[in-house]
């Protein structure tokens, strides 16, 4: 009883999330019935009975299967995507009916009207229901899987000398599951190895449940190469899986350092770079318990923590610079009427590249998974390669 009533309470966002999506379908459902031509006919009723019928269900499937408990009778596969395609389609079901509303507005297409207004007035009730199903179709068959190289300059002015054009490559937030293929992943280190970086970083989210294949995401990782080292921390999904000690156990064993509230001195030249990580850092509680003694004052300070918005903290305590990720950039974002909307911002500030707070600063990838809906859009993935400079 109290497993069920904790997995409500904790399932709750998604129960009020699905219930308005179920009530703003149903209102489209009823608004369809009445229009005269769905109406007076008893086949189109029926269409429009049934389809809102398998929509219903497959919501309910999608939400069903976040818990453990339902997701084990059906293979990972199947309730991945299931939900995937559920999300994708509650968006979706949102948007036409945003787009019934708006083609309502518009006036009915008459005889009497020019055979140029009726091409105008039929086009733009294609592009409302069009655009948006062909956005979702190419962020999720396209963008999702176009894994790029993205190159970043960090100017820290007290970047000592021989630390100046050092070159870091990040692999973040790989979610390797139904929606990223092992090939995938082995193309995006092949790209992190062409780099030649002096280090390599993984800063969490290897895998995102505990059906996800962790070996394989680790057998991958294998290869990845870095002058001084790969180093890794952990990120939330690593608490979510219950996989952190295996994964610093088996990524010890093929060469991957995970920091785990743990610093590690790397020398080049005459400085010192002091490589911190700490484990993922919740949300709403208090940031870097802990962490300022990992600063080392005499050295430069980097910090790898899966969440961003520990940055004015880290910056507080000594690290001059912090590498994150979490976010996925947004994983959807559009710009509407000027704003930059995605899921991330209800979070934090710091969603997709450079910030800086006084002489520190702080790099977030958007990484190369997706979680939820295996869709990127406007926040494609990357690996990320990174270059310290003193101007
Ligand atoms: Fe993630």
């Amino acid at each position: 009883m109290s497993y069920l009533l904790n997995s409500l309470i904790r399932a709750l966002p998604d129960l009020i999330v699905l219930t308005l999506v179920l009530l703003i379908q149903g209102i489209g459902a009823v608004w369809i019935l009445r229009k005269p031509g769905v109406r007076a006919s008893q086949p189109a009723r029926r269409a429009v009975l049934l389809g809102a019928a398998a929509s219903f269900g497959l919501l309910a499937f999608a939400f069903l299967t976040r818990f453990a408990r339902v997701a084990i009778h059906f293979p990972d596969g199947w309730s991945t995507w299931g939900r995937g395609f559920g999300i994708g389609w509650a968006l979706l079901s949102v948007a036409w009916m945003a787009g019934m509303i708006a083609s309502s507005w518009l006036p009915n297409i008459q005889p009497r009207h020019s055979p140029a207004r009726r091409r105008v007035l039929r086009a733009a009730r294609v592009a409302l229901f069009g655009v948006p199903a062909a956005t979702l179709a190419y962020g999720t068959f396209i963008q999702r899987s176009r894994i790029s190289l993205r190159e970043e300059r960090i100017v820290l002015p007290n970047l000592p000398a021989d630390l100046d054009g050092l070159r870091l490559v990040q692999l973040t937030d790989i979610h390797l599951s139904p929606f990223l293929s092992v090939r995938e992943l082995e193309g995006a280190v092949a790209m992190a190895n062409e780099t030649r970086a002096n280090i390599a970083l993984v800063t969490g989210d290897l895998i995102t449940t505990g059906n996800d294949p962790l070996d394989a995401c680790l057998g991958a990782l294998a290869g990845l190469r870095g002058d001084a080292g790969v180093f890794g921390c952990m990120g939330n999904h690593e608490i979510y899986a219950n996989s952190e000690d295996y994964t610093a156990v088996h990524a010890a064993r093929i060469g991957i350092r995970f920091l785990r509230n743990a610093a590690t001195r790397l020398r080049f030249g005459n400085a010192t770079l002091n490589l911190a990580g700490v484990d993922y850092q919740r949300y709403r509680k208090p940031y870097l318990l802990g962490a300022r003694k990992l600063a080392d004052p005499g050295a430069f300070n980097l910090l790898l923590s899966h969440n961003p918005d520990v940055f004015p903290i880290a910056a507080e305590q000594g690290f001059q610079f912090t590498l994150s990720g979490h976010t996925h950039g947004g994983q959807v974002r559009v710009e509407i009427l000027g704003q930059d909307m995605n899921i991330a911002r209800f979070f934090t500030r710091y969603v997709d590249g450079v910030y800086r707070q006084g002489p520190a600063s702080l790099f977030v990838s958007r990484g190369i998974g997706t979680i939820g809906l295996p869709t990127r859009l406007g926040a494609p993935p990357e690996v990320a390669l990174i270059h310290l400079c003193r101007t």
